[in-house]
């Protein structure tokens, strides 16, 4: 197909989905890989938690729909939509999950999301995950800039945007809707460069 925009294209096609999704190091024994269906227990496990289901309103209900779900990442992988990635220690045990999504090649813009266990909370998992795929998004992939959002009413997650270089730039108002309502968001962003 002829391609019809008019500036120059930036980020080839091929680059995700001409290679297996990478496995990639977060510092202190934190290894990002792709999910494996073995970890459909876990990850199924983490959303009965309760401060997790605040933040989180789409939520697998069976081991059967998180593999569902895991195939569905493998297809954004292999269609370049996005990456996802169970955080481990040492590839094993699963501490959290991060992901990539909403790929644009032709801005160079994708969002951010994730959750640690509540096992694992507050020893910089989130932090050090969210800072590895930054740097590996925009200086190995090329995009130029990745979005992040959450409640004004989750101040763990604001401190993890703040701590990898997620300026905040605002609030979209009334923009989310949860369990008890609608939640205004901020916005952050990390800007290659800047
Ligand atoms: C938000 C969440 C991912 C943080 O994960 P984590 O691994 O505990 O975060 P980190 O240890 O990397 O913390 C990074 C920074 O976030 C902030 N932070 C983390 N937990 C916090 C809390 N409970 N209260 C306030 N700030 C917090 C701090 O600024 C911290 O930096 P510091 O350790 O230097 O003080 C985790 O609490 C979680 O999964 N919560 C439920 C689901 C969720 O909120 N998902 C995000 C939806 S947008």
């Amino acid at each position: 197909m002829t391609r019809a925009l008019s500036t120059p294209p930036v980020i080839a096609s091929g680059v995700l989905s001409g290679s297996p999704q990478p496995v990639l190091p977060a510092g202190g024994g934190l290894l990002m890989r792709p999910w494996e269906p073995a970890d459909a227990p876990v990850f199924l496990s983490a959303y009965q938690d309760e401060e997790l289901r605040r933040w989180h309103t789409r939520r697998p209900s069976t081991g059967t729909q998180v593999l569902e779900w895991f195939d569905a990442y493998r297809q954004d992988w292999e269609r370049e939509k996005g990456g996802h990635w169970a955080i481990t220690r040492d590839g094993t045990e699963v501490l959290g999950r991060i992901a990539l999504r909403g790929l644009d090649f032709d801005d160079c813009v994708a969002d951010v999301a994730y959750w640690v266990l509540p096992a694992a909370r507050g020893a910089g998992v989130a932090s050090r995950a969210l800072s590895a795929l930054s740097v590996w998004a925009l200086d190995e992939i090329g995009l130029h800039r990745l979005e992040l959002d959450h409640s004004t009413r989750n101040p763990a997650s604001c401190g993890v945007a703040v701590k990898c270089g997620y300026a905040l730039e605002g609030t979209k108002r009334s923009a989310a809707l949860h369990d008890d309502g609608r939640h205004d968001m901020h916005l952050h962003a990390r800007v290659r460069g800047v």
